[in-house]
């Protein structure tokens, strides 16, 4: 009977060596070590046994029972390590996982873009300060102190001193560069910036900051083909060559002749109509992207430079309104493109 127990054992160790599994471990332990299992079978024939045989077999029995429950419990923790191992298992030629990338807003792209078109004309990028005085965002361009005019620019007024050149104001337009331009670059120059204007408006057309681009160019002889020239091309390297531009009679204090820039719309081809009707994006054929001008001789002077020897000119485009334009955006609220919204931004 000694024996019968040994090859139990024996049979249980073999088997448990195979065990890849935690079912088929828990099938061993069954056949084995359960209620019915092989080595209860032989322990209930133990019973039989004359009375000095029953303890030495007893003895055998319970050793082999011992060894087996340990032999058990050992393929348990290594069949649990052997999973958490393989839980854990990294596959290095596997292709690797990418964090997702974003991208630029689109009034970024529309900047560097911008940016780019009039580099090739030679323009040079400034920066444009948030906050200026007084003097350079008004008095400098022929707008003094309570002109009428200056109502046209909803102005953020700075709670700070005032200064040699008066109050600090959030700019409300970019040409307080004009005059700055003047002052810094040497003759002729040909100057390019980008920058936020801050106005007290804020409906569904209209944000309270929106971007702007301006360009100044200075030099002899600077006419109004030039302007027309330096417009046109920028319209048809940044909307296409079809496009058509109108200069619009406008007024402004710091450039005299004075013009609002329309472009040709896109949608009806310039002609107001579609086959549904009267055009929805401009209703007349034309979208109003600029201001522009010959420079004023007051702003000449005030940045110290004779306005009978040199001339110049400057316009501005806001730069919102002229991306939706180009993209085809048509939203019901322009704030939209500031509503940290990533569904809308990562269309473009
Ligand atoms: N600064 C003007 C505006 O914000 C635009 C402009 C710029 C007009 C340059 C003429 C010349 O409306």
């Amino acid at each position: 009977m000694k024996s019968q127990f040994e090859s139990v054992k024996q049979d249980f160790l073999s088997l448990l060596s195979t065990v890849q599994q935690a079912e088929d471990l828990e099938q061993v332990r069954t056949e084995f070590l359960g209620r019915k299992g092989k080595l209860a079978e032989l322990m209930a024939g133990l019973k039989e046994l004359p009375p000095e045989e029953k303890a030495e077999i007893g003895k055998v029995a319970n050793e082999v029972k011992r060894a087996m429950e340990e032999a058990y419990e050992r393929a348990c923790r290594t069949l649990e390590a052997y999973v958490v191992a393989e839980k854990e298992w990294i596959d290095v030629t596997a292709p690797g996982q990418f964090p997702p990338a974003g991208h630029l807003h689109p009034v970024s792209q529309a900047i560097a873009e911008i940016t780019d078109i009039f580099a090739r004309l030679g323009f040079t990028r400034v920066p444009v300060p948030e906050v200026d005085w007084d003097w350079y965002a008004f008095e400098a361009l022929n707008m003094p102190k309570d002109h009428p005019a200056r109502d046209n620019w909803e102005t953020f007024f700075i709670d700070a001193p005032e200064g040699k050149r008066g109050k600090l104001v959030a700019v409300p337009h970019i040409s307080n560069l004009q005059v700055r331009g003047m002052e810094q670059f040497a003759l002729p120059f040909r100057m390019l910036y980008i920058g936020k204007a801050y106005r007290r408006q804020n409906d569904a057309s209209h944000l309270p900051i929106h971007h702007q681009f301006e360009v100044l160019m200075v030099d002899r002889d600077v006419t109004l083909a030039h302007l027309k020239g330096v417009i046109e091309y920028f319209v048809h390297e940044y909307f296409g060559h079809d496009r058509v531009v109108r200069f619009r009679p406008h007024h402004f204090r710091f450039t005299e002749p004075s013009f609002e820039i329309d472009i040709s719309c896109d949608i009806c081809q310039g002609t107001g109509k579609t086959a549904s009707g009267l055009c929805r994006l401009c209703k007349e054929g034309w979208l109003e992207l600029a201001g522009a001008g010959m420079t004023h001789p007051n702003v000449l002077k005030a940045g110290g430079i004779d306005p009978e020897a040199y001339s110049a000119l400057a316009f501005a485009f806001g730069i919102e309104r002229t991306m939706m334009m180009r993209e085809g955006m048509k939203v019901p609220d322009i704030r939209v493109l500031y509503g940290n919204d990533l569904n809308f931004v990562t269309q473009f």
